[in-house]
């Protein structure tokens, strides 16, 4: 069932909000605490369909997870075991469930089927099969896609280097090294988020890491944690991107996750001039949590470059980044983004597409897209492929265009943010 929602053109963006749980840390979160000896609790958890999908597929392997009434959740581990199931595992829309899971089962005895929605089905997986046949594990790929199957049992430690820099397969290496006698090494040219390092280690495990390379020497046993999960900053990237539009904006964000490998986008928004401070660092299980105020330049934005390592580090945000463009006075040019159009859509497709349906020029290349600055746009009919980012950066559009826009297929914002209109109405003055 597809919804469409009318996004309406704002005049201001003021308010302070506080997001729902960051979906990286709550995925590892939630696999861990699942895989783990013990009882974990979380406040924050993400709301997202996606770290549904997790937790629906750690129920199906054994763990207990209970949602408690004053909005916590507690996850019963299964204590390093997982309980085979003939059923297949269903990951519905996301490719850290897949990716990351795929890891975790490999090492583990018994067969395994998973499974995922139309999209999921589309994006690659032989970027997992690859490192974790060289550990001896047993998967099989239909033609490079889900469904996956996986023969698990005893594997042997690797030196691996990801040919494209990526956290999920990153995290499904360590979480099969955890599993596995002697030590396996991650290398990555560019340092990807490192949630899953982070979270090991407040799990009670034992990580190593070097400028370029991370290791674990398995196999190790994991403990529960008790944790408050911090705001999403990719969620945050559609109001801080709406608010640098609007000179006289004030926005603040409460209890974000500030983690250095996610916070990019603050310096190339600070970049294109809006005005950001941090305000109440704190480190809670080694994630950095902050408050986050901006506004936005009273001349407006400027223009930036966005290429190579800050590409890799802003993947998530790049389509809303894309979105702003226009309103920019000297525009947006985005390279060495490729990885984009294998995302929960052709990112790169649809961004140009709903440009163009919005009276924008914007130019397509193989590895991003050239956004000039200085345009109006005009409402339209915005096409989000399903996709989740896509819905939200338009919307986000949506409030400097001339007249009313459209968006469609809506509900996909509940993938990673539920609550994005809701709390979209809150702070958009009208
Ligand atoms: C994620 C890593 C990124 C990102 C995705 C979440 C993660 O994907 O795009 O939304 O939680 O590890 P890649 O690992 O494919 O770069």
């Amino acid at each position: 069932m597809t919804e469409e929602r009318i996004i309406r053109p704002a005049k201001n963006i003021y308010g302070s909000l506080r997001l729902p749980g960051d979906k990286s840390i709550s995925h590892r979160y939630g696999m861990l605490a699942a895989f783990a000896e013990g009882t974990s609790r979380f406040t924050n958890f993400s709301t997202g369909a996606d770290c549904a999908s997790t937790l629906g597929c750690m129920e199906a392997l054994g763990a207990r997870v209970r949602r408690l009434e004053d909005g916590a959740i507690e996850i019963e581990g299964v204590g390093g075991r997982v309980r085979p199931t003939a059923e297949a595992l269903d990951c519905g829309n996301s490719g850290s469930t897949m990716r990351m899971i795929s890891g975790l089962l490999s090492p583990q005895q018994g067969s395994f089927t998973l499974v995922g929605d139309e999209s999921l089905s589309r994006r690659p997986m032989g970027r997992i099969q690859k490192p974790l046949e060289l550990m001896g594990a047993r998967l099989t790929l239909t033609d490079g896609h889900a469904p996956l199957r996986i023969e698990g049992g005893a594997l042997t430690a690797i030196d691996y280097t990801t040919p494209v820099p990526s956290a999920q397969v990153k995290t499904c290496i360590l979480l099969a090294g955890l599993q596995t006698a002697g030590t396996t090494t991650v290398r990555e040219a560019v340092r990807t988020r490192d949630h899953s390092e982070l979270a090991l280690r407040a799990f009670g495990a034992t990580v190593e890491r070097t400028l370029d390379s991370v290791s674990i020497s398995g196999p190790q046993r994991l403990h529960a944690i008790e944790a408050a999960v911090p705001g999403d900053l990719s969620s945050a990237a559609f109001f801080l991107c709406a608010a640098a539009l609007f000179p006289g904006s004030n926005l603040v964000l409460d209890a974000l996750g500030m983690n250095p490998t996610r916070a990019a986008l603050l310096d190339v928004l600070a970049a294109l001039g809006a005005r950001i401070s941090v305000l109440n660092l704190e480190e809670k299980n080694a994630e950095l949590v902050g408050t986050v105020r901006i506004s936005a330049p009273a001349e407006g934005l400027g223009s930036t470059t966005i290429s190579g390592a800050l590409t890799a580090q802003l993947i998530d945000e790049l389509p809303v980044l894309a979105a702003i463009g226009p309103f920019t006075s000297g525009g947006i040019r985005i390279r060495d983004a490729r990885e984009l159009r294998v995302k929960e859509s052709d990112r790169i497709a649809l961004v140009v597409k709903n440009l163009r349906a919005m009276g924008a020029e914007v130019e397509e290349f193989e590895d991003g897209l050239d956004v000039p600055g200085g345009q109006r746009l005009h409402g339209a009919t915005i096409d989000s492929g399903g996709d989740h980012r896509i819905a939200m950066a338009f919307s986000v559009a949506a409030l400097r265009a001339e007249g009313e826009t459209r968006i469609e297929g809506a509900e996909s914002v509940a993938i990673s943010f539920p609550e994005f209109f809701d709390l979209l109405d809150l702070v958009a003055e009208r």
